[in-house]
Formats: structure tokens, sequence, C-alpha cells
């Protein structure tokens, strides 16, 4: 039977309460966490957002109707207490906030009552993601997530302060809108007005905030939404939120600096870390060469080696092959995995192979300092030991090889180093390690479309000494273009947009797209640069990506609220779902039979 709350206010949360308080009356409400029975006593742990708090019901003190009541508490029943705070009678609970105090019960209301929860309302439970999710309301009582959504809330909050303080204004973009041009396919809303025409969700607010600049607004900031029909993957969801903004007559530097003050701001207030400034720049190009990777985890070495020179005329047609269709040989030494049993090895090769590589080529060099490998037979000892050498190998070390296209080994030895640092325990989530990656390409050259697409988008401004390669050139075209890394997940990117027309009409040129395309699709921002642009540049955090780290979790799902699943599907709500006829009917949709 649920009481009503009439009459009484709640005058502190369960951990607001202390050994101050002793002596006082306090009302407290909340979760029951636990029940324990000890003859003329009952204990309950009473759980808010923050924490736990002990309550003591004597039938010397509440009477017996109260402690009958007491007897039915079970877990996740929402109660009502009034009481004294008092020490506590029996041992203090050093693990525990309120430890040292107990509430002793005058009166008790059930609010509400509960069934048996699917899982305990306890940190570090074995209960699967999917159960959690579909459950996610009570998920979302657990302290753990709990401490997660409330740093969320703080970093929000902190970053309105820091960058209202920096002379930005929160404007808001519009949700219904045209295609933003971030590359990933849209989310379609069907219009019932113009039937046949569909709205797309943003991707981004990237072109609204180029057009506030236009305005004259000047520094414009927002937390956003934003909405990519993309693979799902631990730091991608479908829609997720932007620390999004933009600046006017500003160059990239200035850029770095305000960003800079931000992220320190921001681990200072909420993790008390310290952000050693300035930030670490790197180009694109080092990122790569040393790291096989734009988004560089720096907690660790391992950095590649290219070893091309070596081997061009080695006897292993797998290197010389590579070599002479215009690819490189490059290497890895994982430290100490020279004893690696050969069925790791395998698996590491498979995992190679994921990421595109044909093979992955080794040298096991064993404590007694013979090299085991896959491919001695075809090389000289003397070429084995330059390998060795170049790697700076040592006994007891194993030494990773690709050869391919560099893109190819880039990408697979890139993912093998974060791979074997895993598996070697060298990612310290209590550490933090900053880059920002600089001068990436302007262009990719795309096999699938056959032509060059934009690497961030097409209102990036080239490097001043590369816009004359706009035309002959475009492979060697660097942008204006940063990302921040931290700890290998690209957290944030932005760039110099271009504002000048005849820069803006060579980039399309470069992409491709026709005067009219570029019309279709991005016109009204061309018509606004007509009437007086600012120089202006931006950028945009991931802050689902960003609050994983600084809270050290694995997965963006983690400090969303309510995410999605791989499937792009909703546990909770069962979205998407199937909707009525009348509703496809307005809307002018008409729905095919899946044709087998
Ligand atoms: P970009 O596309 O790099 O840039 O996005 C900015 C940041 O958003 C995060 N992010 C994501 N987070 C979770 N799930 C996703 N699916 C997802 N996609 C991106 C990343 C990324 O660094 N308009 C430009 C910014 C600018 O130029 O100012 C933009 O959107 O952390
Ligand atoms: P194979 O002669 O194809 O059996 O290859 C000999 C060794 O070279 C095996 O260990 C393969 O895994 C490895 N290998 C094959 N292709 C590549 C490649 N592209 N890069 C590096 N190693 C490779």
């Amino acid at each position: 039977m649920a009481e009503s709350m009439v009459g009484l206010k709640r005058t502190h949360r369960c951990t607001e309460v202390s050994s101050a308080n002793v002596g006082e009356n306090v009302t407290v409400m909340g979760w029951v966490q636990r029940r324990r029975n000890l003859g003329a006593l009952i204990f309950v742990d009473l759980r808010d957002r923050s924490g736990l708090l002990q309550i003591l019901f004597d039938e010397n003190e509440i009477g017996r109707e109260g402690f009958d009541k007491a007897y039915t508490l079970r877990n996740e029943f929402v109660i009502a207490v009034e009481g004294v705070a008092a020490k506590r009678s029996g041992a203090v609970n050093e693990s525990l906030k309120t430890g040292d105090i107990e509430i002793i019960a005058k009166s008790l209301r059930i609010l509400s009552e509960s069934e048996t929860p699917p899982f305990p309302i306890e940190d570090n439970i074995s209960t699967k993601e999917d159960i959690r999710l579909k459950y996610r309301c009570l998920d979302l009582r657990r302290p753990d997530i709990q401490s997660n959504i409330i740093m969320r809330s703080q970093v929000a909050t902190l970053t309105r302060a820091f960058l209202a303080k920096e002379g930005f204004l929160e404007i808001e973009t519009p949700m219904l809108t045209k295609s933003t041009p971030e590359g990933a396919r849209d989310y379609l809303v069907p219009s019932r007005v113009h039937p046949g025409k569909f709205y797309a969700l943003p991707q981004s607010p990237q072109l609204f905030k180029q057009m506030l600049m236009c305005s004259g607004y000047d520094r414009y900031m927002q937390i956003a939404r934003c909405f990519r029909d993309e693979d799902l993957r631990a730091d991608r969801q479908p829609e997720f939120t932007q620390i999004d903004m933009e600046l006017s007559f500003v160059d990239v530097d200035d850029v770095i600096d305000v960003n800079e003050r931000l992220l320190a701001y921001l681990f200072k207030e909420v993790l008390d870390v310290d952000v050693k400034l300035p930030i670490q720049r790197m180009t694109w190009q080092e990122a790569m060469d040393r790291f096989g990777s734009d988004k560089p985890d720096l907690r660790f070495g391992m950095e590649l080696k290219n070893v091309t020179e070596l081997v061009k005329n080695c006897g292993f047609g797998v290197f010389t092959g590579a070599i002479e269709n215009g690819g490189t040989v490059r290497g890895i030494n994982a430290k100490g995995q020279g004893m690696m049993p050969r069925k790791k090895i395998d698996a590491l090769v498979d995992f190679a192979k994921g990421y595109g590589a044909k093979g992955l080529a080794y040298i096991a060099i064993q404590e007694d300092g013979t090299l085991k490998s896959s491919f001695a037979k075809f090389m000289s000892e003397a070429e084995m030991n330059a390998l060795v050498a170049a790697l700076d190998g040592q006994a007891g070390d194993l030494l990773l090889f690709a050869a391919d296209r560099n893109k190819i080994v880039y990408s697979v030895l890139g993912a093998l180093r974060v791979e074997l640092a895993d598996q070697m325990g060298l990612l310290d989530k209590n550490e933090f390690r900053f880059l920002w990656v600089t001068e990436f390409p302007q262009f990719e050259w795309s096999d699938e479309e056959e032509r060059f697409v934009a690497m961030h988008h097409p209102f990036t401004m080239p490097m001043d000494e590369d816009i004359d390669k706009l035309e002959s050139d475009p492979g060697a075209v660097r942008a204006k273009a940063y990302d921040i890394v931290l700890n290998g997940t690209e957290i944030g990117g932005g760039s110099v947009r271009i504002h000048q027309a005849d820069i803006q009409e060579r980039m399309f040129a470069a992409l491709g797209l026709t005067e009219e395309v570029a019309n279709e699709k991005f016109g009204f921002l061309l018509d606004a640069f007509k009437y007086g642009v600012p120089p202006h540049a931006g950028l945009a955090y991931g802050l689902d990506r960003l609050v994983m780290i600084m809270a050290k979790r694995d997965s963006i799902r983690d400090v969303i609220a309510f995410p999605k699943v791989k499937d792009a599907s909703c546990l909770l709500t069962n979205a998407p779902d199937v909707v009525d006829a009348k509703q496809l009917h307005e809307l002018s949709i008409e729905i095919e039979e899946e044709q087998e």
C-alpha cells in the first residue's frame, strides 16, 4: 500500500547528513538498498543519488506499528523516514561517507512498493548489457552509472560556464533541416505537408554555425545533438552529442588556445587532474609514420619503423612484391613478447587480416638470442640481423612486419600496436595523454566513388602554402584541420573554414562537384557568403567520448542515459517500430513488402 508524502518535506539527501547533524531531526527519502533484521532491531540502508545512509528501526523508538511496517520493507521500496541523527551504535563503516552515523527512525512511510528487480542495484554486477538496457531505468540507479551521468552533467555545465566567460553565445540550430556535409548517411524525416519531401536530421550544426558567423555572432557554442546513420561501435552512436563551437576572426592557434584552456579547466574541476599546457602537437604525416594512426595513443611507445630500404633486395617475395607495387614494409617491436605461444601469434595474424593485411611476418627473439621467424628461410643471416637491429630487437622481443600499400600497412600496424598494448597492460586509464593532430590531408581518394572526397568537409581551408596545388596535385594539399586526441580516441575535430568564394569554387571543382550540385546542396550557405563573411574557424567535441574517457569507461553507452545498441535499436522503448497505416497514409508513404 503506497502512502502519500503530504505533510513531509525532505530535509537532506542521504549523504548530506553527517556527524555535524547528530541530535537533529531529519527527514530523508529514497530507495531501500537492503534490510537486515537483528531481533529487536531492523537496519535499512537507504539510497538516493548521493549515496547510502543507515536507518535504525527500534520498536522502543518507533512503536509497534512502525516496527511492523519496517519489517515489510523489501529492496527498492521507496520510503520516507523521520528520525534523529545519531552516532552509530555499532561499528563504524569506513567505506561509507555516512559510515559513522545512523538515523533513529521515529516514523516511516512507504511511498511506493517494488517488485523484485531483475538484477541487483549495485556496482560490479555480471548482468548482460542487453538486460540492463531493457531495464535501463533500474540500471541508471546503480552508483557507477549514476556517477557517469552526474559527471556528464558537470562537464556540460562547466563547459557552458567557461565558454560564456570567453564570450561565446549559446545558440540553438534546427533539428529538422537539410543534409549537412559530414559524409555519413542521413536520418530522414518525411514531411506531411510536402508529400514526397524529407527533412534530414543534422549530422552536425556545421552549416548553421558558419552562417551564424556571417550574421556577426562572433563566437557561438552549443551542446548539440547530432545524428549519423553509420555502423555502431563502442565509441559511436546514431545520435550523439557535440560540444560545438565556431569563432570569427581567428586562425588555427586561436582555436587551439581556447580549447586547451577549456580542457585544462574541465580536467581540473571534474577530476583534479592537471593538464600540462600547451598540449603536444603532431602533423598527420608524422602521426601516421610513427604510430600508423591519425589518433595515436601516446601512453606507450611501440612506434612503427620503416624497413623498406633494408629489405628491398631481399629474397622474400612478400616484401619485395609489396615494394614493387609501390608499397612499403614496416614493423613494430612488442617488447618482451618473444616467447608468445604460436597460437597467440596466429591470433595476431588473424587480427591483422581484419584490418586488410594479407599476412603478418614475425621474428620472435628467444631468450637465448636465437630467432624464430615465419620468413627466415627467404633471408640471409645478415638481412635478419639488420631487421632486428632496425627495430632495436633484444632477447625476448617479438617483431611484427606488414608489407602492403602504405594505407594498409598503417592501418594494420596502427591497430596491432593498440591491441598489443592492451594485451600487455599498457593502457592505464588513470593517465591522460592529449595530442593535437594537425595538417590533415585536404582530400582522401575514394576507391568506391573514384574521386577525391573531403577528409574533413568541403568548407575546410587548405594550408596557405598548398592552395596552388588544388588543381595540379590535390593529393598533396594539406588542410587547416586539426583533431584533438586523448588516449588514442578522437575526442574532437575542426578546421579553419574557407571564406573566399574563389577558393570555395576551386574546392568544389577538386571534389568533382559541379556548380549546380554545390548550389543544390549548400546554396544557402554560399548565398550567405556573398554578403560579407568574416574569416572563421571552429571545432566540435564528441561529448560522449570525452566523458567516457574521463569516467574511465570503454563504451560511450555507459555515459549516455538512454543509448542504442549495435543494430541502432533502443531495447527500452523498442524503437524503431512499425507505425499506423493512417500515419503512413498522411505522410504519403507506402511500405514495400521485402522481396526475396
Ligand atoms: P566530426 O565529424 O569530426 O566534426 O565530429 C566531431 C566529433 O564528434 C564525435 N563523433 C561521434 N561521437 C559519437 N558517435 C558518433 N557517431 C560520432 N561521430 C562523431 C567525435 C568527433 O571528433 N562539424 C564538424 C566539426 C567542425 O569542423 O567544427 C564535425 O562534426 O568525437
Ligand atoms: P607465405 O609465403 O604467403 O606463406 O607467407 C610467409 C609469411 O609471410 C607468413 O608468415 C605470412 O603471414 C607472411 N605474410 C604474408 N603476406 C604478408 C604481408 N603482406 N605482410 C607481411 N607478412 C606477410
